[in-house]
């Protein structure tokens, strides 16, 4: 009898012992995905192209660590022992490949599948499959998974991405966990314990303001970011998708004011566009160490909006070493005239020197009144560090 209760016991114990791995994700994830270039136009010579613009470029020197290959790297069907298999053709290696050679050059592996039977754009999705998914991942060197909700039924949620946790932390190999649920049940809620990043909204589109379906321009995915600061810290972010700096649809303001909103939200830096063909003015942006060091600050606290005047906008990020980010942004279609006094700060105390992160000067200090224009779509990035 009592044999029988110790055996039954470990047979419940990796159920009751799941968790989702700690330690990962302690600033927001950094990387480039497929996705918001190139769908489902992918093959494992795209990515070993990407990997060297993005070592070559150095923007992996930047931080741009994980690779993602997207929805589409599959083969259509699963097979005969039901695992999951390549496309063939589009990817002749094989995926353990393919993660060795990308550890070999210095990143790290990242892979899309879905909760529902299928994946978004058809292929097979986890449903059902989610212990020998998990093994399959980590015997080709996965380090991140994104996990769709296409095509998931009347599923729960919150049940099936706890599934995919308990499949990953079975498998035993640490792995970044990435819901991708769209807000649909407000996983800021729930998901803590369950991933280490949730998006929070659909699709971004490279553009500022337009709208799809499914999908919408970044100024409308920030203003849907407001309020839920106080769900993210390190190992457990907001997601309100990809960047679109660079592609085409963005301006260079829009797409320098997607970047620093994005820094001040502590939201994962997932670049999407072509590193092979970027320009100079694309690569500065999503290279500059002062704006990223914003996003990965360790104290890992999310920004928030602070005002929202008609076409003016103040949003803040308190970093560790009592300094203060803060993005003024136009959101309206003018120019505006910025003036501020800087008393009207309450979260400031003292005096702070100002650093402008964009124009990479230092501006005096929060005694005088900051005055500046600022053109539409446009942002003034500040950095302020207390004077002791
Ligand atoms: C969904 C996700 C996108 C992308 C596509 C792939 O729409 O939200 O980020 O992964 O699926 O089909």
């Amino acid at each position: 009898m009592k044999k029988m209760l110790v055996l039954s016991f470990l047979a419940l114990a990796p159920a009751l012992l799941a968790q989702k791995f700690e330690g990962l994700a302690l600033t927001p994830p950094m990387g480039w995905n497929t996705w918001n270039t190139f769908q489902g136009k992918i093959s494992e010579s795209l990515i070993k192209e990407m990997a060297e613009a993005l070592i070559s470029s150095g923007m992996q020197k930047a931080g741009y660590r994980y690779l993602v290959v997207d929805d589409a790297w599959e083969a259509s069907e699963r097979d005969a022992q039901g695992n999951l298999v390549p496309d063939p053709v589009r990817f002749p290696s094989g995926m353990k490949a393919l993660g060795d050679y990308l550890h070999s050059r210095g990143f790290q592996f990242g892979i899309h599948n879905c909760a529902g039977t299928k994946t978004c754009a058809g292929y097979p999705g986890g449903r059902g499959h989610e212990f020998q998914d998990a093994l399959t991942y980590a015997s080709w060197g996965v380090d991140y998974l994104k996990y769709d909700w296409c095509n998931h039924g009347t599923a729960n949620a919150q049940e099936t991405y706890k599934t995919m946790r308990d499949a990953i932390f079975t498998a035993r190999r640490p792995v970044v966990f990435s819901l991708c649920e769209w807000g649909d049940t407000k996983p800021w809620l729930w998901a803590k314990d369950v991933g280490h990043l949730w998006r929070t909204t659909g699709d971004i589109m490279a553009c500022y303001d337009c709208q799809g379906v499914y999908s919408l321009g970044w100024k409308f995915i920030l203003e849907s970011q407001v309020g839920l600061e106080e769900y993210a810290g390190p190992g457990h972010w907001n997601d309100p998708d990809m960047l679109e700096v660079g592609n085409p649809g963005l301006t260079l303001a829009e797409s320098r004011a997607h970047f620093s909103l994005w820094s001040i939200l502590a939201a994962p830096l997932m670049a999407g566009n072509d590193v092979r063909k970027m320009s100079g003015e694309v690569l500065e942006i999503l290279t500059n160490p002062e704006v990223i060091a914003i996003n990965q600050d360790p104290l890992g606290k999310q920004g928030y909006r602070f005002m929202n005047h008609p076409g003016k906008q103040i949003w803040v990020k308190e970093l560790s070493r009592k300094e203060w980010a803060v993005c003024f942004y136009n959101s309206g279609d003018d120019t505006v005239q910025l003036r501020i006094d800087w008393n009207h700060l309450p979260f400031l105390k003292g005096s702070y020197r100002i650093r402008d992160l964009w124009q990479k000067k230092d501006l005096g200090q929060t005694s005088a009144e900051f005055r500046a224009p600022l053109a539409a779509h446009d942002v003034i990035l500040l950095k302020l560090s207390p004077i002791s």
